[in-house]
């Protein structure tokens, strides 16, 4: 015999090693609080259903409540013989007030229970990166209007494109954050289901009500399939995708910041708060925040990874496979949560250098699509115009000269159309104004984008 709460069947002990092995509980007590509420609501119904005495039911929830607290106040020994959560609950719980302690496993298995305790925790944990996400987002669009008046140079190919305002550019993070926080928002309505009552895998023979159930918990729906219930996450999939994707955009702005305050490039200056020294070099200073922002990302796809591999093979019903979804979940919560507050304080500290920016779009010919915009308003095909515009930036190459220092004379060898007129188009502040097109680069468009979406944080 040994010593576990399964052990009826068993000759003897399990080995050290497998004991060792097979323990969740070092990680899965993160998820007490929702074991404990969902006991909790299941004892309620138990006894609404008359499947358990009222005043069992009253015992079991004030044990519960009880370790809940030892548990908050740090008295719990939580004991890896114990395996998981459910059972050094249901054990603490049995030691507190006697054999009634075991009614609260009726009509009831660890399989429905992890997966309940899952989605109680992942539905309070979106909530809560929706929230902080919406935090981040109303600092973009600070940070944006902040700096309405910039203009940078923009890059397809890491190569100069065409002047943009830097609140665009900002204002692009925005939506793709804004788009990461729908989505988790979206996977609420599939974490949303209650799964107790399906038992191992087939339901049970127990009166159970578990709509009244559902409703204690707060769940809008209760799943249909009791083999379909235990044995899927792909709800927790789903959310590490978010989760996934959520760090791809965060990784693309650390990439850019940190391209952006290079001495090669010194658009930006880092706050000192979030920046690392050399531990040789006394000069520097380096973005190490903005770094681990990337190659935290890494660790982000590797658990969205963990979970598809653990999940594609299993035969239908539970597996103890799964119980390897928790360590790659908890690893991606923590970091992802750790990423959008970086994020957040870090992005208002920047300084943006706009002597070096206004030199660096003096460089690239950035504004040669607005020659050749001209040239096509003159009456010239596109094509043909972006034809002349290519030879008139080769020939300014050769002669060391920027669209600007070329003379309306060396101008009229290529396009006799070409007047006085032009040097507005190849400016770049008015190319950036004239993009007045709905979600382009003007001023007033960008403005309005950011004032818009300030007013939706004001709403809330
Ligand atoms: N610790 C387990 C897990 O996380 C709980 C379910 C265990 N069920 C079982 N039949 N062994 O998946």
């Amino acid at each position: 015999m040994n010593g576990k709460l399964w052990a009826g069947r068993f000759n003897t002990g399990q080995d050290n090693l497998m004991e060792q092995f097979s323990e969740s509980i070092s990680y899965d007590k993160r998820l007490y609080k929702y074991d404990i509420l969902g006991s909790i609501a299941h004892v309620k119904m138990l006894a609404k259903q008359s499947i358990i005495l009222q005043e069992e039911a009253e015992k079991i929830i004030d044990g519960l409540r009880k370790i809940e607290r030892q548990i908050e106040a740090g008295e719990f020994e939580f004991n890896p013989q114990d395996e998981d959560i459910h059972m050094a609950i249901e054990r603490a719980l049995i030691n507190l007030i006697g054999k009634v302690g075991g009614k609260l496993h009726t009509a009831r298995s660890r399989n429905d229970q992890i997966a309940l305790d899952e989605r109680l925790f992942l539905r309070d944990i979106s909530i809560e990166i929706i929230d902080r996400l919406n935090g981040l987002l109303k600092n973009l669009a600070l940070f944006a209007k902040e700096h309405i008046d910039v203009i940078i140079p923009g890059f397809t190919h890491m190569q100069h494109a065409q002047p943009i305002l830097f609140s665009h550019y900002i204002m692009a993070f925005f939506e793709k954050f804004k788009r990461d926080k729908e989505r988790f928002l979206d996977t609420i309505k599939r974490i949303d289901v209650m799964p107790l009552g399906a038992g191992a895998l087939a339901g049970t023979i127990w009166p159970i009500d578990r709509r009244y159930t559902a409703s204690l918990l707060n769940f809008t729906q209760i799943s249909k399939n009791s083999i379909d219930a235990v044995s899927d996450r792909d709800f927790m999939i789903e959310f590490l995708n978010n989760c996934a994707i959520f760090s791809m955009h965060a990784s693309r702005l650390a990439e850019d910041f940190i391209i952006y305050s290079s001495s090669e490039f010194s658009f930006i200056e880092l706050p000192d708060e979030f920046s690392t020294g050399s531990s040789i070099m006394p000069q520097k200073k380096n973005p190490d925040s903005l770094e681990l922002i990337r190659g935290k990302t890494g660790r982000v796809y590797g658990n969205l990874f963990t979970l598809l591999t653990v999940m594609k093979g299993l035969p239908l019903s539970y597996n103890r496979d799964m119980q390897e979804d928790k360590e790659a979940l908890f690893d991606t919560i923590d970091n992802c949560l750790m990423i959008i507050d970086i994020l957040s304080k870090l992005i208002p500290k920047i300084k943006l250098n706009i002597d070096e920016i206004e030199k660096s779009l003096e460089k690239g010919f950035i504004t040669a699509t607005d020659l050749a915009d001209y040239l096509a308003f003159k009456g010239y095909a596109f094509r043909d115009a972006h034809k002349i515009v290519g030879s008139i930036v080769a020939y300014a190459i050769t002669k060391n000269k920027t669209l600007k220092e070329l003379t309306l004379e060396e101008y009229k060898q290529f396009a006799d159309q070409i007047e006085e007129d032009v040097y507005d188009y190849i400016d770049y502040r008015r190319s950036v104004d004239k993009r007045k097109s709905f979600g382009g680069t003007s001023r007033a468009n960008v403005l309005e984008q950011i004032e818009e979406a300030l007013k939706s944080f004001d709403e809330k």
